[in-house]
């Protein structure tokens, strides 16, 4: 296969056949094509777009590329849940127990903090002694016995995508919709989950910032999801703001308990209903939306999900006594309020700017190298559509390292627009969209 012949191809347009396809994912993960040449498929893939059957064709081959997980032992249909990455959104923390709660297993692998975004593997990590390695069969084990699970990955998943991601982020080739479509999918499906539900973000917090396009991704999701034979269900949800009012690893678990023990509600629980309805529907538990999220209210009230996120956190090793005192999680030594210069309502944030905000206060890394401070991060004092008097505080950070602070209080400020004029508030959810709709 002459990779300059495929090329020319999708330059002029066209679409490109399976062993076209083949050879691109393959050549990817293998080494075989020089990055140049993977480069500059990838951007003719960015100006001329992919049709829906070279987009799944994409999905199966990077798929393919390594291994992908075998969840039969587990003798009943697995969900998945993932999210395009967010500030704030702690929402895996609080929907695994509530729906492993009511019945539905979910053996979910998760990823570590990149860019603004936080990590779930991180956050649980701040859990005392709470491990995300393990291996398969114990994984197997865990989702069997507890219901729920949730681990880093343990072989190598879609060694194309990570070689055609790396390339991506340094070629201005990440914002492709068949891109970032078959990225996405081609990990969930060699995860080996039965069902899948997407939450697809968008606003300033995510990497579509547009509704159209995220609307567009998430069609694009269900359907490669629709031709590959496994449900898919996508959500857009708002992120013009953080989701929680906790950002930081340590912090947003505190907050999910909190939720999880009724003593908080707020945006957050919404989206986390939301998506974990669509997780009962698309295993067959909940016939609609409103059934699912009246199972999941019942598992929240009577303490069941809290429960079941203390069976989970103990199965990991982890202490799960923080569950009823919150105060044995890290915390940071020093707190620094950022406070209003003017009275206004609260018009607008710049939610990218808050992440990498936490992410300097050692919440998040900036190489791979880096190590997380767990304790670290901020607590949001204001939403969207908030009235605040000058001198009122907008956030707090946590700190342990009175270095750079004030900068970050000042970035944090910058980031939060004050108005005279009382502002819209976004919408929480702009769309659903389930193998019907496509
Ligand atoms: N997340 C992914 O996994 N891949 C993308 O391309 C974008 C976001
Ligand atoms: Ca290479």
């Amino acid at each position: 296969m002459n990779m300059v012949d495929i090329i020319l191809k999708k330059k002029a347009g066209l679409p490109l056949n399976k062993e076209e396809i083949h050879a691109f994912a393959e050549g990817a993960a293998r080494g075989t094509v020089p990055d140049y040449q993977l480069a500059a498929l990838l951007m003719a893939i960015c100006f001329q777009g992919m049709n829906e059957e070279e987009t799944t064709t994409l999905t199966m081959e990077m798929m393919h590329s390594g291994s992908v997980v075998d969840l039969s032992g587990i003798g009943e249909i697995c969900v998945d849940k993932h999210s395009t990455g967010g500030v704030g959104d702690t929402t895996t923390l609080v929907l695994v127990p509530l729906v492993a709660a009511c019945g539905v297993k979910v053996a979910k692998l998760s990823g570590r903090g990149l860019g603004h975004t936080g990590g779930t593997l991180d956050k649980l990590e701040s859990i005392p002694g709470c491990s995300v390695d393990m291996d398969e069969a114990q994984f197997i084990r865990q989702v069997r016995d507890v219901g729920c699970a949730v681990i880093g990955q343990t072989r190598e998943l879609c060694p194309a995508d990570k070689a055609l991601y790396a390339l991506r982020d340094v070629t201005g080739t990440v914002g492709s919709i068949p891109l970032i479509a078959s990225s996405i999918v081609s990990k969930k499906l060699a995860s080996g989950a039965g069902a899948i539900v997407l939450d697809v973000k968008t606003g300033s917090g995510a990497l579509m910032h547009t509704v159209e396009d995220s609307v567009r991704l998430a069609r694009t999701m269900v359907a490669i999801g629709k031709r590959a034979g496994k449900p898919i269900y996508a959500v857009v949800t708002g992120m013009e703001q953080p989701l929680g009012t906790h950002v930081g690893n340590a912090l947003e678990v505190k907050e999910a308990v909190d939720l999880l023990a009724g003593r908080a509600r707020g945006d957050l629980l919404t989206v986390s209903l939301g998506l974990g309805a669509r997780m009962l529907m698309a295993a067959g538990k909940a016939m609609t939306l409103e059934e699912g999220e009246a199972m999941l209210e019942e598992a929240l009230s009577s303490g069941r999900g809290l429960a079941k996120l203390k069976e989970m956190i103990t199965a990991q090793g982890g202490d799960a006594r923080i569950c009823d005192d919150v105060s044995l999680l890290p915390h940071a030594s020093r707190r620094m309020p950022v406070t209003a210069d003017r009275d206004g309502w609260i018009a607008g944030m710049d939610t990218t700017a808050i992440g990498y905000c936490a992410q300097d206060l050692g919440a998040g890394r900036k190489t791979k190298a880096d190590r997380i401070d767990p304790a670290v991060g901020l607590v949001m004092q204001v939403r969207l559509g908030d009235y605040v008097h000058k001198g009122d505080a907008l956030a707090v950070l946590h700190i342990n390292k009175p270095d750079g602070a004030s900068e970050v209080a000042a970035r944090v400020a910058a980031a939060i627009r004050i108005s005279e004029e009382k502002p819209e508030i976004p919408p929480l959810f702009y769309a659903g969209i389930g193998p019907s709709d496509v």
